[in-house]
């Protein structure tokens, strides 16, 4: 695409999405179960019972998982990328696409995480996708996991609260690391790193109940995340050591808080908010926990333990690059009662009366992406990474498909100008961080194809510029169709933003 726009030259314009909300073939090319294939549909929040699932053999998930239909589990089936995967590269080359964030789903390479030599018709599947974006000029910027641990680490082992885990994440790591070499040049860790915190067992995406009787569950939590802390230090120590020429980040879903009001103890009690959700990439990007969070948990009866070498490793394993995903802002106060709450994609907050919310109940905050480009530059000084920010709406398909008995065309449209809408108004804002001054990689739009939403399983919840069609049951063509939104975001990508 072309430099004359206002975004720097060779910025990485993408899509993104994880492999356990699109590709489908849960149970193919020996692919084994993860934690995604076992979360039912639901349309709410409604929680996973995660004692339940760690009491559950191996045997039983598999044999529920044999049940004929993915409708009750709509991430089984996805987006039916694994099948469909070829064309849907030549709709992100029509785009003019420079990135497609993704992510492997780990249990494709090893079935249950904990065996020694890999799968390779899961390697085979990543390898030929890697090499067909590189042939259409995409680069693939690839998370390591993303909400999709093999099942059997959450039933048999806890989860990142068991410290074993970490093993079999570093072998799972240096597996793609050192067979990807050449073709992936951007690496991520973990996805949403901050959701360990109240999912400890899996790493997010499932919304896991109460965690096993009788623990509890903040210790779980940051024992959980120190454990992905050191796999992801690892992990990058592993880049930097098998592929030079490739850079790694860590992955925050970003939650700017802002104070209620201008009582000074609702400022300091967003300072700490913020500094709640920074810490995390305090402890990846400065390679140490900050004396904040070591308060907090001294003051929660928080005890986390750490093996000698720990500190040094995390103070080693610094990424090189910071990636988050932005999709609101929250409120802080004090006096929480005084205040009404409204929705959010991990924690709810106080409804902020200056903004408009989405049909999710999410804030519509564009400026709060401005505001969080030049605070974490300010931060940290290194490169950021807009892997995630987009829309979650209901569309409607108008139009039929082609008959060819009755000679009819495909009139099959959606028209989504609400979507450009939070594109543009976004985007101007990214662009205003650029003049400020920050170094920034690239932006990758959520969604891409439509896809099974993380929290609520609902395929209706459709961030795509192009339309799956497929509902929330599972019925469907599955058949790809651009809405109006891809055209806009085509022009986008070849003017470099000069339409914003
Ligand atoms: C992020 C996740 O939290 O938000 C994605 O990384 C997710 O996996 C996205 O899809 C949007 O949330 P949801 O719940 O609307 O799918």
């Amino acid at each position: 695409h072309g430099a004359t726009g206002p975004f720097p030259e060779g910025f990485l314009w993408g899509v993104a999405f994880a492999a356990n909300q699109v590709e489908g073939g849960f149970d193919e090319g020996g692919k084994g179960l993860s934690q995604a294939d076992v979360i039912p549909f639901r349309t709410a929040r409604d929680y996973v019972d995660i004692s339940a699932l760690m009491k559950a053999s191996d045997e039983t998930i598999a044999e529920a998982a044999a049940t004929p239909g993915a409708a009750g589990y709509p991430k089984r089936s996805g987006s039916d990328f694994y099948h469909r995967w070829e064309g849907d590269v030549e709709l992100f080359a029509e785009l003019g696409l420079s990135a497609l964030r993704m992510s492997i789903a780990w249990s494709r390479i090893f079935p249950t995480g904990v065996e020694t030599e890999p799968n390779e018709e899961g390697l085979l599947f990543y390898e030929r996708l890697f090499s067909r974006l590189r042939e259409r000029g995409i680069e693939p910027v690839v998370t390591m996991s993303h909400y999709e641990m093999p099942l059997h680490l959450v039933t048999e082992y806890g989860g990142w609260t068991n410290r074993a885990v970490i093993g079999h994440f570093e072998r799972y790591a240096r597996t793609i690391v050192t067979r990807f070499r050449g073709l992936v040049h951007y690496w991520l860790t973990f996805n949403e790193i901050n959701t360990t915190v109240i999912e400890p067992y899996t790493g997010g995406g499932v919304i896991e109940r109460e965690p096993a009787p009788g623990v509890d569950p903040r210790q779980a939590s940051y024992q959980a995340l120190h454990h992905q802390f050191v796999a992801s230090a690892l992990a990058v120590r592993l880049v930097h050591e098998l592929d030079p020429d490739a850079r790694v980040g860590c992955m925050l879903a970003r939650m700017a808080h802002y104070p209620a009001s201008s009582d000074p103890a609702d400022v300091v009690k967003a300072q700490f908010d913020n500094n709640l959700n920074l810490f995390h990439t305090d402890v990846q990007v400065r390679g140490r926990y900050p004396g904040t969070v070591r308060r907090f948990w001294r003051d929660q009866g928080i005890d986390v333990v750490m093996e000698p070498g720990d500190e040094a490793l995390l103070a080693e394993g610094t990424v090189d690059f910071l990636s988050f995903s932005y999709y609101m802002s929250l409120v802080s106060s004090v006096s929480l009662e005084k205040y009404g709450a409204t929705g959010g994609n991990l924690f709810s907050t106080i409804k902020n009366p200056h903004l408009p919310t989405t049909e999710w109940g999410w804030h519509f905050d564009p400026e709060g992406l401005r505001y969080v480009l030049d605070d974490l530059w300010d931060r940290y000084g290194i490169p950021l990474f807009i892997v995630e920010n987009g829309l979650g709406a209901t569309d409607v398909l108008e139009g039929s498909a082609a008959d060819a008995a009755a000679g009819t065309p495909d009139t099959r449209a959606v028209h989504d100008p609400y979507r450009v809408d939070y594109f543009v108004q976004h985007l101007r804002q990214v662009r205003e961080a650029i003049a400020d001054g920050v170094e920034l990689l690239g932006y990758t739009a959520w969604g891409g194809l439509d896809i099974v939403s993380a929290s609520t399983s609902q395929m209706t919840k459709r961030y795509g510029v192009v339309y799956v069609d497929a509902d929330d049951l599972g019925n469907g063509s599955y058949d790809r169709i651009r809405k109006d939104s891809f055209f806009w975001y085509q022009r986008l990508v070849a003017t470099n933003g000069a339409v914003l």
